[in-house]
């Protein structure tokens, strides 16, 4: 027997032990063996199909290939280092189960398109899995804006109180955001979504395969056109990444909101227990720790993009160990962002907007001054940037006095502007605040409720 294991013909010694540390990517890339063996019947049944293996080989292939798939299932199956991965691992045990015919099997076929394939596979299901989590969380942002759509609350700039906005309105933003986000990993699975199998190790293959079975029968709209584009791009795993990344930078910023809106300062939100701990010294604590570990998980996330752009961004064509280096990182960033995305879900399900305690902020800190400067435009017919100026010397005034501007007299008022009538306070309540801002997009509660609509009837229909 051969001192090595994988390359017995060419090589007499065996690899050094850190070789196969460095070399080996079984700890992980097992994690592909449903799409590897779906990849080799593919293949199995193509190669039979075009004569180039009999169907007796093909039929005892295929029945190996379904015990070593129970046997993984099971739990049975034992990986080991010294064959590398999860493509010799598995043909190695087909070997073992049906002797030389196992060795047909990797006819007109390289790992490298062989691991492309596997793992577009992957990133297929992965994307799908997604789309439908996030399904989930549109959804529960929906039911909340739809029964919050008048709850009054601040709505800020630079964190500073700015106009009064509705609780609807505010998740309604992030459905937005993540709807782009669904439609970004939409599109990077329709782009992924051709088979790199038969493009072989590089330049494809003088066997008469049939490319077109294997991409169908895989649930490819089509083959790649370009063999060395095939095993060199992961651009598929990158794309993905990327809608991950974007995806978290929004997960985080709602979880950033949840962490201000629960704390004692703001008090807009009482989180469930579910999605909070206690302190182990401070008894009165809850902190909102899934909101924190969300926000936490965008940074991991855009590091694993990072990890693969720079692993892909100097490597000359076409296939490189390199690239073996993908995977970890497309797999812990998709784990993690499906975790946060469930956790998030979980967490405005539960969510209890404070509605008085939103309304009482909402009015201070001059949240209506611009219904006032924009009453002064409208009623008296001043030019817009006279009545910001007039508007200021009110809420200099009303700060001055301590009050907030509908608590101002008309008297005081008309001593800046002595055309002010008393009309002026059907502006200065944040109620009328928010009921006026019904341009389209805007915050009043009727323009909520209508989107929200819009948004329940687009997600029964996906
Ligand atoms: N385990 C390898 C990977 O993940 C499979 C491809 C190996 N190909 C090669 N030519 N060494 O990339």
């Amino acid at each position: 027997m051969t001192k090595n294991k994988m390359w017995g013909g060419r090589f007499g010694g065996a690899p050094a032990e850190i070789m196969e540390e460095i070399n080996a990517s079984i700890a992980y890339d097992q994690r592909l063996f449903a799409q590897d063996i779906a990849g080799s019947r593919a293949h199995c049944q193509m190669l039979a199909a075009t004569g180039i293996l009999s169907d007796d080989d093909a039929q005892t292939i295929l029945q190996g290939l379904d015990q070593i798939e129970q046997e993984i299932e099971r739990g049975k199956f034992k990986f080991s280092r010294e064959l590398e991965d999860i493509h010799m691992n598995i043909e190695h045990r087909l070997h073992e189960l049906i002797g030389p015919a196992a060795g047909r099997l990797h006819t007109a076929r390289s790992r490298n398109d062989q691991v492309a394939t596997d793992f577009k596979l992957y990133v297929r299901e992965a994307i799908d899995q997604i789309v439908a989590q996030l399904d989930e969380l549109l959804a529960a942002l929906v039911e909340k804006a739809e029964a919050h759509a008048d709850a009054i609350m601040p709505g800020f700039t630079h964190l500073q109180t700015a106009q009064p906005v509705t609780f609807g309105h505010h998740c309604l933003a992030y459905v937005e955001m993540f709807a782009r986000d669904k439609s970004r990993f939409l599109d990077a699975r329709a782009r992924l979504n051709e088979s790199p199998l038969g493009a072989a190790a590089l330049a494809g293959t003088s066997f008469p395969i049939d490319r077109e079975m294997t991409a169908r029968a895989l649930g490819f709209d089509r083959p790649t056109r370009n063999s060395l584009d095939s095993v060199s791009d992961r651009d598929f795993a990158l794309e993905t990444m990327a809608a991950a990344a974007i995806s978290a930078v929004h997960l985080s910023r709602l979880a950033e909101e949840i962490v201000i809106w629960s704390s004692k300062g703001f008090e807009f939100v009482a989180l469930s227990d579910s999605f909070t701990t206690g302190s182990s010294i401070m008894p009165q604590k809850r902190n909102p720790d899934a909101a924190e570990l969300i926000r936490a998980k965008a940074g991991r996330i855009i590091g694993g993009l990072n990890t693969l752009l720079i692993v892909m961004k100097g490597l000359p064509l076409a296939y490189s160990k390199d690239m073996q280096e993908d995977k970890e990182a497309v797999f812990d960033v998709l784990d993690n962002f499906s975790l946060a995305l469930v956790a998030m879900t979980g967490m405005i399900g539960d969510m209890v907007p404070r509605r008085e305690q939103m309304r009482a902020h909402a009015g201070a800190g001059f949240s209506t001054a611009t219904d006032l400067a924009d009453w002064l435009v409208r009623v008296l017919g001043l030019p817009f940037r006279e009545a910001h100026h007039v508007t200021g010397e009110i809420v200099a005034m009303a700060e001055q006095a301590g009050r907030e501007l509908s608590e101002l007299s008309l008297e005081q008022m008309q001593k800046v502007e002595p055309r002010i009538t008393e009309d002026v306070f059907s502006v200065l309540s944040v109620e009328n605040s928010v009921a006026s801002r019904t341009s389209f997009g805007g915050t009043a509660p009727e323009n909520v409720r209508k989107m929200a609509q819009h948004w329940r009837k687009k997600l029964a229909q996906s």
